[in-house]
Protein backbone atom coordinates (compact mmCIF):
# COMPACT_ATOMS: atom_id res chain seq x y z
CA UNK A 1 0.00 0.00 0.00
CA UNK A 2 1.09 3.54 -0.95
CA UNK A 3 1.47 6.33 1.52
CA UNK A 4 0.08 9.54 0.61
CA UNK A 5 0.38 12.16 3.65
CA UNK A 6 -2.42 14.35 3.18
CA UNK A 7 -3.32 13.87 -0.61
CA UNK A 8 -6.76 12.94 -0.92
CA UNK A 9 -6.03 11.14 -4.30
CA UNK A 10 -9.20 10.75 -5.68
CA UNK A 11 -10.05 14.54 -5.35
CA UNK A 12 -6.62 15.21 -6.45
CA UNK A 13 -6.62 12.64 -9.33
CA UNK A 14 -9.39 14.81 -11.23
CA UNK A 15 -8.05 18.18 -10.07
CA UNK A 16 -4.44 17.36 -10.90
CA UNK A 17 -5.64 15.66 -14.89
CA UNK A 18 -3.05 17.37 -17.66
CA UNK A 19 -1.95 19.62 -15.01
CA UNK A 20 1.32 19.54 -13.99
CA UNK A 21 1.05 23.02 -12.16
CA UNK A 22 -1.27 21.70 -9.80
CA UNK A 23 0.98 18.14 -9.05
CA UNK A 24 3.25 20.86 -8.36
CA UNK A 25 0.95 22.47 -5.67
CA UNK A 26 0.66 19.44 -3.94
CA UNK A 27 4.19 18.80 -3.09
CA UNK A 28 4.76 22.43 -2.35
CA UNK A 29 4.79 21.90 1.54
CA UNK A 30 6.83 18.69 1.96
CA UNK A 31 10.43 19.02 2.70
CA UNK A 32 10.58 22.47 3.35
CA UNK A 33 13.46 23.89 5.22
CA UNK A 34 13.25 26.50 7.52
CA UNK A 35 16.83 27.12 8.62
CA UNK A 36 18.31 26.91 4.48
CA UNK A 37 14.93 28.15 3.23
CA UNK A 38 13.52 26.20 0.20
CA UNK A 39 13.42 22.10 0.26
CA UNK A 40 15.47 19.66 1.52
CA UNK A 41 14.59 16.34 0.60
CA UNK A 42 17.66 13.99 0.60
CA UNK A 43 16.75 10.42 -1.13
CA UNK A 44 15.00 7.94 1.27
CA UNK A 45 14.40 11.02 3.62
CA UNK A 46 11.32 11.24 4.82
CA UNK A 47 10.37 14.10 2.77
CA UNK A 48 11.62 12.15 -0.43
CA UNK A 49 9.57 9.31 0.53
CA UNK A 50 6.20 11.22 0.67
CA UNK A 51 7.50 12.51 -2.58
CA UNK A 52 7.42 8.78 -3.96
CA UNK A 53 4.62 7.95 -2.40
CA UNK A 54 2.95 10.68 -4.11
CA UNK A 55 4.05 9.99 -7.31
CA UNK A 56 3.62 5.84 -7.08
CA UNK A 57 -0.05 7.00 -5.93
CA UNK A 58 -0.70 9.72 -8.96
CA UNK A 59 0.68 7.07 -11.38
CA UNK A 60 -1.30 4.13 -9.93
CA UNK A 61 -4.71 6.38 -9.78
CA UNK A 62 -3.91 7.26 -13.90
CA UNK A 63 -4.01 2.86 -13.63
CA UNK A 64 -0.35 2.53 -14.47
CA UNK A 65 1.45 -0.58 -12.87
CA UNK A 66 3.74 0.66 -10.11
CA UNK A 67 7.18 -1.45 -9.79
CA UNK A 68 10.25 -0.40 -7.62
CA UNK A 69 13.69 -1.71 -9.13
CA UNK A 70 16.77 -3.28 -7.86
CA UNK A 71 18.39 0.14 -7.87
CA UNK A 72 15.56 1.94 -5.89
CA UNK A 73 14.30 3.26 -9.35
CA UNK A 74 10.13 3.32 -9.46
CA UNK A 75 8.94 2.49 -12.87
CA UNK A 76 5.16 3.05 -13.90
CA UNK A 77 4.04 1.34 -16.93
CA UNK A 78 1.34 2.41 -19.43
CA UNK A 79 1.59 -1.18 -20.87
CA UNK A 80 0.78 -1.94 -24.50
CA UNK A 81 -1.19 -5.24 -24.73
CA UNK A 82 0.52 -8.61 -25.84
CA UNK A 83 0.29 -9.99 -29.67
CA UNK A 84 -3.56 -11.26 -28.86
CA UNK A 85 -2.94 -14.67 -29.90
CA UNK A 86 0.21 -15.43 -28.00
CA UNK A 87 -2.43 -15.80 -25.13
CA UNK A 88 -0.42 -14.31 -22.25
CA UNK A 89 -1.92 -11.43 -20.38
CA UNK A 90 1.92 -10.11 -19.19
CA UNK A 91 2.49 -6.88 -21.23
CA UNK A 92 5.63 -6.96 -23.62
CA UNK A 93 7.98 -4.48 -22.29
CA UNK A 94 10.75 -4.19 -25.40
CA UNK A 95 11.27 -1.35 -27.16
CA UNK A 96 10.16 1.20 -24.21
CA UNK A 97 9.77 4.77 -24.24
CA UNK A 98 10.75 6.11 -20.54
CA UNK A 99 10.58 9.81 -19.34
CA UNK A 100 11.11 10.86 -15.83
CA UNK A 101 13.60 12.84 -13.75
CA UNK A 102 14.14 12.48 -9.53
CA UNK A 103 12.47 13.76 -6.32
CA UNK A 104 15.61 13.88 -4.40
CA UNK A 105 16.96 17.73 -4.08
CA UNK A 106 20.08 19.35 -2.83
CA UNK A 107 20.07 20.95 0.34
CA UNK A 108 17.43 24.46 -0.04
CA UNK A 109 16.80 23.90 -3.37
CA UNK A 110 13.64 24.56 -5.13
CA UNK A 111 10.24 23.09 -5.74
CA UNK A 112 11.22 22.27 -9.58
CA UNK A 113 14.79 20.57 -10.24
CA UNK A 114 13.59 16.57 -10.77
CA UNK A 115 9.90 17.49 -9.53
CA UNK A 116 9.08 19.32 -12.89
CA UNK A 117 9.99 16.42 -14.70
CA UNK A 118 8.03 14.14 -13.02
CA UNK A 119 5.07 15.64 -12.75
CA UNK A 120 5.24 16.67 -16.36
CA UNK A 121 5.51 13.17 -17.32
CA UNK A 122 2.26 12.34 -15.56
CA UNK A 123 0.64 15.53 -17.06
CA UNK A 124 1.55 13.97 -20.40
CA UNK A 125 0.20 10.87 -19.62
CA UNK A 126 -3.37 12.53 -19.26
CA UNK A 127 -3.26 14.36 -22.62
CA UNK A 128 -1.89 11.80 -24.52
CA UNK A 129 -5.09 9.95 -23.23
CA UNK A 130 -7.08 12.91 -23.67
CA UNK A 131 -5.74 12.93 -27.28
CA UNK A 132 -6.96 9.36 -27.95
CA UNK A 133 -3.37 8.71 -28.60
CA UNK A 134 -3.14 4.51 -28.96
CA UNK A 135 0.52 3.71 -28.28
CA UNK A 136 2.10 0.88 -30.25
CA UNK A 137 5.46 0.74 -27.75
CA UNK A 138 4.67 0.96 -24.02
CA UNK A 139 5.33 4.06 -21.81
CA UNK A 140 7.29 3.70 -18.33
CA UNK A 141 7.83 6.91 -16.10
CA UNK A 142 10.47 6.66 -14.48
CA UNK A 143 11.66 8.04 -10.60
CA UNK A 144 15.42 7.89 -10.19
CA UNK A 145 17.05 8.00 -6.62
CA UNK A 146 19.99 10.06 -5.01
CA UNK A 147 20.46 12.37 -8.58
CA UNK A 148 21.51 14.92 -6.41
CA UNK A 149 24.36 12.90 -4.54
CA UNK A 150 23.52 14.95 -1.58
CA UNK A 151 23.11 12.56 0.69
CA UNK A 152 25.74 9.63 -0.23
CA UNK A 153 28.02 12.45 -2.31
CA UNK A 154 28.12 10.43 -5.75
CA UNK A 155 25.77 12.55 -8.39
CA UNK A 156 22.85 10.33 -10.20
CA UNK A 157 23.53 7.40 -8.63
CA UNK A 158 20.86 5.55 -9.15
CA UNK A 159 21.31 5.77 -13.02
CA UNK A 160 24.76 4.79 -12.01
CA UNK A 161 23.77 1.87 -10.89
CA UNK A 162 21.37 1.05 -13.73
CA UNK A 163 23.88 1.62 -16.41
CA UNK A 164 27.04 -0.35 -14.44
CA UNK A 165 28.74 3.03 -14.18
CA UNK A 166 29.26 2.51 -10.32
CA UNK A 167 30.45 -0.61 -8.74
CA UNK A 168 27.74 -1.96 -6.23
CA UNK A 169 30.69 -3.06 -3.55
CA UNK A 170 31.50 1.14 -3.37
CA UNK A 171 27.36 2.02 -2.95
CA UNK A 172 27.21 -0.48 -0.30
CA UNK A 173 30.21 1.02 1.32
CA UNK A 174 29.06 4.79 1.50
CA UNK A 175 27.92 6.57 4.11
CA UNK A 176 26.13 9.86 4.80
CA UNK A 177 26.43 12.22 7.27
CA UNK A 178 25.31 10.41 10.37
CA UNK A 179 27.70 7.57 9.46
CA UNK A 180 24.66 4.89 8.04
CA UNK A 181 25.17 2.87 5.36
CA UNK A 182 23.91 3.28 2.00
CA UNK A 183 22.24 0.20 2.87
CA UNK A 184 20.84 0.58 6.57
CA UNK A 185 19.12 3.94 4.87
CA UNK A 186 17.10 2.41 1.82
CA UNK A 187 16.37 -0.68 4.62
CA UNK A 188 15.23 2.21 7.13
CA UNK A 189 12.86 3.51 4.00
CA UNK A 190 11.33 -0.19 2.92
CA UNK A 191 14.17 -0.82 0.45
CA UNK A 192 16.09 -3.84 0.52
CA UNK A 193 19.70 -2.72 -1.07
CA UNK A 194 21.34 -6.34 -1.28
CA UNK A 195 20.91 -6.75 -4.99
CA UNK A 196 21.47 -2.97 -6.38
CA UNK A 197 24.00 -3.35 -9.40
CA UNK A 198 23.76 -3.04 -13.52
CA UNK A 199 20.42 -4.05 -14.99
CA UNK A 200 21.30 -4.44 -18.95
CA UNK A 201 18.22 -6.70 -19.82
CA UNK A 202 16.50 -3.64 -18.38
CA UNK A 203 17.91 -0.93 -20.38
CA UNK A 204 18.05 -2.75 -23.07
CA UNK A 205 14.02 -2.86 -23.48
CA UNK A 206 14.46 0.93 -24.03
CA UNK A 207 14.49 2.71 -26.99
CA UNK A 208 14.42 6.17 -25.78
CA UNK A 209 14.52 8.14 -22.36
CA UNK A 210 13.34 11.76 -22.94
CA UNK A 211 14.14 13.98 -19.53
CA UNK A 212 12.07 17.20 -18.88
CA UNK A 213 14.00 19.61 -16.53
CA UNK A 214 13.70 23.38 -15.28
CA UNK A 215 16.18 25.11 -17.24
CA UNK A 216 19.02 25.63 -14.61
CA UNK A 217 20.39 29.26 -16.57
CA UNK A 218 18.88 32.14 -17.89
CA UNK A 219 19.34 30.40 -21.94
CA UNK A 220 15.86 30.59 -22.64
CA UNK A 221 14.97 33.87 -21.08
CA UNK A 222 17.44 35.33 -23.29
CA UNK A 223 15.92 33.62 -26.56
CA UNK A 224 12.62 34.47 -25.22
CA UNK A 225 11.50 31.43 -25.78
CA UNK A 226 9.65 29.02 -23.28
CA UNK A 227 11.17 25.24 -24.10
CA UNK A 228 14.35 24.24 -25.38
CA UNK A 229 15.91 20.83 -26.27
CA UNK A 230 19.17 19.96 -24.81
CA UNK A 231 22.33 20.21 -26.59
CA UNK A 232 25.20 18.91 -24.69
CA UNK A 233 25.99 18.44 -21.03
CA UNK A 234 29.49 19.80 -19.87
CA UNK A 235 31.88 17.24 -17.84
CA UNK A 236 31.79 17.36 -14.70
CA UNK A 237 33.09 15.83 -11.23
CA UNK A 238 33.40 16.05 -7.57
CA UNK A 239 36.43 15.24 -5.69
CA UNK A 240 36.66 15.01 -1.69
CA UNK A 241 39.71 16.21 0.35
CA UNK A 242 40.62 15.00 4.28
CA UNK A 243 43.05 17.18 5.53
CA UNK A 244 44.44 16.32 8.48
CA UNK A 245 46.82 18.19 11.18
CA UNK A 246 46.78 18.22 14.94
CA UNK A 247 43.60 19.81 17.26
CA UNK A 248 44.70 21.83 20.27
CA UNK A 249 43.49 25.23 22.33
CA UNK A 250 43.04 27.80 20.11
CA UNK A 251 44.80 30.32 23.27
CA UNK A 252 47.84 28.46 24.91
CA UNK A 253 49.17 26.98 21.04
CA UNK A 254 51.28 29.72 19.95
CA UNK A 255 51.46 30.29 16.48
CA UNK A 256 54.45 28.73 15.19
CA UNK A 257 53.64 24.96 17.14
CA UNK A 258 50.24 24.63 14.96
CA UNK A 259 48.76 22.23 12.42
CA UNK A 260 45.90 23.86 11.03
CA UNK A 261 43.68 22.01 8.71
CA UNK A 262 41.56 25.30 8.03
CA UNK A 263 44.72 27.36 7.14
CA UNK A 264 45.01 24.53 4.21
CA UNK A 265 41.04 24.53 3.01
CA UNK A 266 41.68 28.07 2.79
CA UNK A 267 44.50 27.77 0.02
CA UNK A 268 42.80 24.91 -1.35
CA UNK A 269 39.42 27.16 -2.33
CA UNK A 270 41.28 29.75 -3.53
CA UNK A 271 43.15 27.36 -5.41
CA UNK A 272 39.41 26.10 -7.01
CA UNK A 273 38.41 30.09 -7.25
CA UNK A 274 41.88 30.80 -9.19
CA UNK A 275 42.52 27.68 -11.51
CA UNK A 276 39.04 27.69 -12.90
CA UNK A 277 38.88 31.46 -13.58
CA UNK A 278 42.42 30.84 -15.30
CA UNK A 279 40.51 28.53 -18.16
CA UNK A 280 38.01 30.05 -20.46
CA UNK A 281 34.09 28.84 -19.39
CA UNK A 282 35.43 26.35 -16.54
CA UNK A 283 33.22 26.35 -13.45
CA UNK A 284 34.68 25.33 -9.92
CA UNK A 285 32.89 25.10 -6.68
CA UNK A 286 33.61 24.70 -3.22
CA UNK A 287 29.98 24.25 -1.34
CA UNK A 288 30.80 22.20 1.48
CA UNK A 289 33.33 22.37 4.11
CA UNK A 290 33.28 20.79 7.52
CA UNK A 291 35.46 21.72 10.41
CA UNK A 292 36.14 18.54 12.82
CA UNK A 293 35.33 19.31 15.66
CA UNK A 294 34.38 22.71 14.69
CA UNK A 295 34.49 25.18 18.16
CA UNK A 296 35.52 28.80 18.11
CA UNK A 297 38.63 28.21 20.39
CA UNK A 298 39.72 24.94 18.92
CA UNK A 299 42.65 24.49 16.41
CA UNK A 300 40.37 21.84 14.23
CA UNK A 301 41.99 18.67 13.92
CA UNK A 302 41.09 17.73 10.57
CA UNK A 303 38.91 19.31 7.41
CA UNK A 304 36.30 17.78 4.60
CA UNK A 305 35.92 19.90 1.78
CA UNK A 306 34.35 18.92 -1.57
CA UNK A 307 35.58 19.92 -4.94
CA UNK A 308 32.72 20.24 -8.06
CA UNK A 309 34.91 20.88 -11.43
CA UNK A 310 33.41 21.34 -14.99
CA UNK A 311 34.26 22.25 -18.20
CA UNK A 312 33.11 21.37 -21.69
CA UNK A 313 36.66 19.32 -22.12
CA UNK A 314 37.41 16.53 -19.98
CA UNK A 315 41.18 17.00 -19.58
CA UNK A 316 40.95 20.53 -18.45
CA UNK A 317 38.19 19.27 -15.57
CA UNK A 318 41.27 16.89 -14.97
CA UNK A 319 43.68 19.34 -15.31
CA UNK A 320 41.56 22.08 -12.88
CA UNK A 321 41.38 19.22 -10.34
CA UNK A 322 45.32 18.12 -10.51
CA UNK A 323 46.72 21.70 -10.20
CA UNK A 324 44.33 22.19 -7.01
CA UNK A 325 45.20 18.98 -5.53
CA UNK A 326 48.97 20.07 -6.26
CA UNK A 327 48.56 22.95 -4.41
CA UNK A 328 46.53 21.98 -1.77
CA UNK A 329 49.54 19.50 -0.87
CA UNK A 330 52.00 22.30 -1.11
CA UNK A 331 49.98 23.96 1.53
CA UNK A 332 49.55 20.94 3.68
CA UNK A 333 53.46 20.39 3.51
CA UNK A 334 53.44 23.95 4.84
CA UNK A 335 51.17 23.62 7.55
CA UNK A 336 52.50 20.44 8.35
CA UNK A 337 49.30 18.54 7.71
CA UNK A 338 48.46 15.68 5.44
CA UNK A 339 46.06 15.37 2.65
CA UNK A 340 44.14 12.73 1.26
CA UNK A 341 41.53 12.88 -2.54
CA UNK A 342 39.14 11.01 -3.66
CA UNK A 343 37.13 11.11 -6.77
CA UNK A 344 33.63 11.24 -6.05
CA UNK A 345 32.25 11.05 -9.23
CA UNK A 346 33.00 11.93 -13.02
CA UNK A 347 30.83 12.51 -15.77
CA UNK A 348 32.19 12.92 -19.63
CA UNK A 349 30.82 15.81 -21.81
CA UNK A 350 27.72 14.20 -22.86
CA UNK A 351 26.31 15.04 -26.39
CA UNK A 352 22.61 13.93 -26.57
CA UNK A 353 21.63 11.43 -29.44
CA UNK A 354 21.41 13.27 -32.35
CA UNK A 355 18.49 11.34 -34.25
CA UNK A 356 16.68 11.94 -31.37
CA UNK A 357 17.25 15.19 -31.29
CA UNK A 358 16.61 15.82 -34.82
CA UNK A 359 13.39 13.80 -34.64
CA UNK A 360 12.12 15.94 -31.67
CA UNK A 361 12.86 18.97 -33.27
CA UNK A 362 10.60 17.95 -36.12
CA UNK A 363 7.91 17.62 -33.49
CA UNK A 364 8.79 20.70 -31.72
CA UNK A 365 9.97 23.27 -34.80
CA UNK A 366 11.40 26.39 -33.93
CA UNK A 367 12.55 25.02 -30.26
CA UNK A 368 16.02 26.05 -29.28
CA UNK A 369 19.11 23.73 -28.46
CA UNK A 370 20.58 24.79 -25.55
CA UNK A 371 23.89 23.20 -23.79
CA UNK A 372 24.25 22.95 -20.08
CA UNK A 373 26.67 22.76 -17.29
CA UNK A 374 23.66 20.76 -15.07
CA UNK A 375 24.17 17.12 -14.49
CA UNK A 376 21.22 14.46 -15.34
CA UNK A 377 20.44 10.95 -15.11
CA UNK A 378 19.73 11.57 -18.79
CA UNK A 379 23.24 12.39 -19.28
CA UNK A 380 24.63 9.03 -17.20
CA UNK A 381 22.30 6.91 -19.34
CA UNK A 382 23.29 8.38 -22.76
CA UNK A 383 26.16 6.30 -22.68
CA UNK A 384 24.14 3.59 -23.06
CA UNK A 385 20.80 4.35 -24.30
CA UNK A 386 19.64 7.11 -26.69
CA UNK A 387 18.58 10.01 -24.89
CA UNK A 388 16.89 13.42 -25.33
CA UNK A 389 15.99 16.46 -22.69
CA UNK A 390 13.79 19.18 -22.84
CA UNK A 391 14.27 22.68 -20.85
CA UNK A 392 11.10 24.66 -19.30
CA UNK A 393 12.27 28.31 -19.03
CA UNK A 394 13.07 29.66 -15.46
CA UNK A 395 13.02 33.47 -15.19
CA UNK A 396 15.62 33.76 -12.48
CA UNK A 397 17.90 31.73 -14.28
CA UNK A 398 19.04 30.28 -10.62
CA UNK A 399 18.73 26.49 -9.37
CA UNK A 400 19.82 24.33 -6.54
CA UNK A 401 18.54 27.81 -4.51
CA UNK A 402 14.88 28.80 -3.72
CA UNK A 403 14.66 31.18 -6.29
CA UNK A 404 14.67 28.76 -9.16
CA UNK A 405 11.25 28.85 -10.70
CA UNK A 406 9.25 28.26 -13.59
CA UNK A 407 5.98 30.52 -14.67
CA UNK A 408 2.72 28.59 -14.92
CA UNK A 409 2.23 28.77 -18.77
CA UNK A 410 5.56 27.75 -19.55
CA UNK A 411 5.06 24.38 -17.15
CA UNK A 412 2.05 23.79 -19.27
CA UNK A 413 3.88 24.83 -22.61
CA UNK A 414 6.91 22.10 -21.61
CA UNK A 415 4.08 19.58 -20.68
CA UNK A 416 2.03 20.13 -24.08
CA UNK A 417 5.84 19.50 -25.60
CA UNK A 418 6.80 16.68 -23.60
CA UNK A 419 3.00 15.19 -24.91
CA UNK A 420 3.91 15.84 -28.46
CA UNK A 421 7.52 14.23 -28.65
CA UNK A 422 6.31 11.21 -26.18
CA UNK A 423 3.38 11.29 -29.01
CA UNK A 424 5.51 10.91 -32.25
CA UNK A 425 8.14 7.89 -29.95
CA UNK A 426 5.19 6.27 -28.98
CA UNK A 427 3.13 5.96 -31.90
CA UNK A 428 5.63 5.97 -34.99
C1 LIG B 1 23.04 18.22 -10.43
O1 LIG B 1 22.03 18.88 -10.58
C2 LIG B 1 24.31 18.74 -10.80
O2 LIG B 1 24.47 19.19 -11.94
O3 LIG B 1 25.18 18.76 -9.93
MN1 LIG C 1 17.75 17.73 -11.59
MN1 LIG D 1 20.01 19.46 -9.40
MN1 LIG E 1 21.09 17.34 -11.81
Amino acid sequence: AVVTGEIDLAASVTGTRGDANALLAEIEGIGLDPDRGGYTRPVFSPAELRLRSWFAAHAAARGLTVDTDRNGVIWAWWDVPGPSDSGAPAPVRRDVIVTGSHLDSVPGGGNFDGPLGVASALAAVDLLRDRGVRPVRPLAVAVFPEEEGSRFGIACLGSRLLAGAVAPERVHALVDDSGSTFDEVAAGAGFDASGIGPDPDRLGDISAFVELHVEQGRGLVDLDQPVALAGAIIAHGRWHLRIEGRGDHAGATRMADRSDPVVVASEAIRSVRQRALAVDDARGTVGRIKVVPGGTNVIASAVDLWIDVRHRSEEQVHLIVEQVVADARRAAEAEDCTLAVTEQSFSPTVSFDPELRDRMQAVLPGAPVLDTGAGHDAGVLASSISTGMLFVRNPSGASHTPAESAEPADVAAGVDALADVLEHLLTR
